[in-house]
């Protein structure tokens, strides 16, 4: 399948796979929220005919996530403003970067996947629109409907 022969190289990479040592929500893996998003990004790009650059979409789904820590840790909730839910992208971003070298068209979907949370970071490109929407679809099935 065309997802998953772009994204081969990522999905059997150990560094990507540390995603599965902790948890997204309920009792979903990071490593499985983001193969499902970028699943679900995948999608809607063929619903809507978006013609998004498909390594742009998936590498960037793939690792909108990839802050590589448990987010559940307490000492994360110190400060409001540093919570994981502002901080994460851009920690994601930064791993990215290092491990990937990510370009700036992956950077930005990555860095604006939980707008309008980040509220300066707009999705401001097709592909981080998608995944914006997709990360939230793919959250709410995880948390609310537990499918
Ligand atoms: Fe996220
Ligand atoms: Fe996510």
């Amino acid at each position: 399948m065309e997802l998953h022969s772009r994204l081969a190289g990522f999905i059997e990479d150990d560094r990507v796979r540390q995603m599965e040592d902790y948890l997204a929500h309920g009792k979903i893996s990071v490593f499985s929220h983001c193969l499902d998003v970028a699943a679900t990004s995948y999608k809607l790009d063929k619903i809507f005919k978006t013609g998004c650059d498909l390594d742009v979409l998936l590498t960037g789904a793939l690792l909108h996530d990839y802050y590589l820590y448990d987010w559940h840790d307490a000492r994360l909730f110190v400060n409001v403003f540093k919570m994981h839910g502002f901080t994460h992208p851009e920690k994601a971003r930064e791993n990215a970067v290092r491990d990937f070298a990510v370009d700036e068209k992956v950077q930005k979907v990555i860095r604006s996947h939980m707008w309008p949370l980040t509220f300066r970071s707009f999705p401001s490109s097709k592909e981080a629109f998608i995944v914006c929407m997709a990360d939230k679809i793919c959250a709410l099935k995880e948390t609310v409907l537990r499918w």
